[in-house]
């Protein structure tokens, strides 16, 4: 619970929307909003916090941590469907920082795949994206029926100081 309470300093509907999910972590959670709001760190709270008896049933990963993953698959097995189904299976999936890299189509679709199939299991599953995009440049991006599943749950945006800014 410690970390839950220590995300601060937010507005009350970043709050909210962050509590609800945590108490209860099916569908999705979009965290919407610019640099440094503390999507990240709000999202490491609640995952940090999840509970499951085996640790392969929580995913965080950023889209180049994703990247990196799929490339290395196809590269060796000429196949993504391993992780694809790690990540299809998870309990609790955290994706940070999507479209924050413009993705290659064939990546772009492999993202699609995951967002349809965990919103499948959205009533057992949870799934938190993080973005900087607002949501016409996520539809224009991502298409569609991406957005229309990642934004089917809790959403929120929040666009306040970048907490990483120093007087640069
Ligand atoms: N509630 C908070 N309390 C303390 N530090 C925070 C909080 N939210 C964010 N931070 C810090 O602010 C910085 C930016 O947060 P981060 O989550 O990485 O932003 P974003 O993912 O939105 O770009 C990080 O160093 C993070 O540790
Ligand atoms: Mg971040």
């Amino acid at each position: 619970m410690e970390l839950i309470r220590n995300i601060n300093q937010k507005p009350p509907d970043f709050m909210e929307a962050i509590h609800k999910f945590h108490s209860k972590p099916t569908g999705f959670l979009l965290l919407a909003g610019t640099n440094g709001t503390g999507k990240t760190f709000s999202s490491k709270a609640i995952y940090n916090e999840y509970f499951v008896e085996d640790s392969d049933f929580k995913m965080i990963l950023n889209q180049s941590d994703l990247n990196i993953k799929w490339q290395e698959q196809m590269e060796k097995w000429n196949s993504t469907l391993y992780l694809l189904n790690q990540i299809v299976n998870t309990k609790l999936l955290v994706l940070d920082d999507i479209g924050t890299r413009v993705p290659s189509v064939a990546f772009m679709d492999f993202l699609y795949i995951i967002a349809d199939k965990r919103h499948e299991k959205k009533n057992t599953c949870g799934t938190i994206i993080t973005t900087n995009l607002n949501a016409k440049d996520m539809r224009e991006k991502f298409g569609d029926a991406f957005v229309s599943r990642v934004a089917s749950g809790i959403c929120v945006r929040y666009d306040g100081p970048d907490r990483r800014f120093n007087n640069f």
